[in-house]
């Protein structure tokens, strides 16, 4: 193997640019060249490439984000959009490709490595819900990034005695929402995996106060069959019934902005280095993750066919802890 590329695709997430550092480095280390895939799979259909050196790679360990930036492609979701890809790679004389990403990136490797092309996927979405990796890069410093909001939150809220909704990404998982409940201490979770009645979660947050505590805090994930506005507007329509008011905040994209703690620097930079070796063995068409805190491989055909499950053990924990 002489020439690789790597890209990012998808939701970015903190840690990316750790992983593209080594990726480079220790492709450069046996001797390749590195090529960087500009916005994803888009960049690739249109063949847009550049050479990665040692230097171009310099300073980006901490930053947020994706100095390759990325896209979430409908053509490439097309068969014609990934020939096209196909006969870019080719045109451009790259023989491996690495693709950092969640769920729908990892698709797109897996339908690349169908048409025989030498493909690795490396595990990275802040929602961790990919089949293949106990924890993805991102998701420990969107955590804190959520945790830090709810821990403001409770100082306000316990100041006048308030309810706050906050809520989270995660798409249709509900690890995040569920992790920053145990680790904020919140008084109620929701998330899309387990049905929600307000009315239920109104007693909890009630339940709360007349256990003497001075606020109530719900987390609430956005794929949840109530998110924030559905759970807001219910409390409107019933305020004066469940006696207390709630007041919503919604985290966004505000969670996936942040500078990567030195979790996800370090998961990057294994998954990386983990990724070249990969390519190097000739076992392609895996994904790199993490798995019972060893660097372990997941064929892409598994990843794609199996929807990671959340432990709901922990649910039971947060309402236990929340008295
Ligand atoms: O998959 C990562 C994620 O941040 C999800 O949590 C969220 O639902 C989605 O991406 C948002 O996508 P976009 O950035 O395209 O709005």
């Amino acid at each position: 193997m002489k020439r690789i590329a790597v890209l990012t695709s998808g939701g970015d997430a903190p840690g990316m640019n750790a992983a593209i550092r080594a990726v480079v480095r220790t492709g450069l280390a046996k001797g390749w060249e590195v090529l960087g895939g500009r916005q994803g799979y888009s960049g690739l259909i249109s063949g847009d490439f550049f050479p990665l050196g040692s230097r171009n790679v310099g300073g980006i360990i901490q930053r947020g984000g994706t100095i390759l930036g990325s896209a979430r492609s409908p053509e490439f979701e097309t068969h014609e959009g990934r020939l096209k890809a196909l006969s870019q790679l080719h045109r451009n004389g790259i023989e491996g490709l690495i693709v950092i990403g969640g769920n729908g990136s990892q698709a797109g490797a897996y339908e690349l490595s169908q048409l025989r092309f030498p493909v690795v996927g490396i595990a990275s979405t802040i929602d961790n819900d990919l089949q293949g990796s106990d924890i993805t890069i991102g998701v420990d410093t969107a955590l804190n990034i959520a945790l830090e909001a709810i821990d403001r939150l409770k100082v306000t809220a316990s100041s006048l005695h308030r309810a706050f909704l906050v809520e989270v990404m995660g798409r249709k998982c509900g690890y995040l929402a569920l992790m920053a409940a145990i680790a904020g201490g919140a008084e109620a979770v929701i998330i899309p995996e387990i049905e929600t009645d307000p009315e239920a979660v109104a007693a909890e947050l009630r339940a709360a106060y007349d256990r003497g505590k001075p606020h109530a805090i719900m987390v609430v994930a956005e794929g949840s069959q109530y998110d924030a506005e559905g759970m807001a507007h219910y409390f409107e329509v019933h305020q004066k019934r469940l006696g207390f008011e709630l007041r919503v905040t919604r985290l966004g994209h505000v969670q996936r902005g942040g500078a990567p703690g030195s979790f996800d620097r370090l998961l990057g930079t294994r998954f990386g280095a983990a990724s070249t070796e990969q390519l190097a063995s000739g076992e392609h068409g895996v994904l790199i993750g993490l798995l019972k805190g060893v660097i372990a491989t997941t064929p892409l055909a598994d990843v794609v066919a199996n929807k990671k499950s959340l432990d709901l053990g922990l649910l039971e924990l947060a309402h236990l802890l929340a008295h």
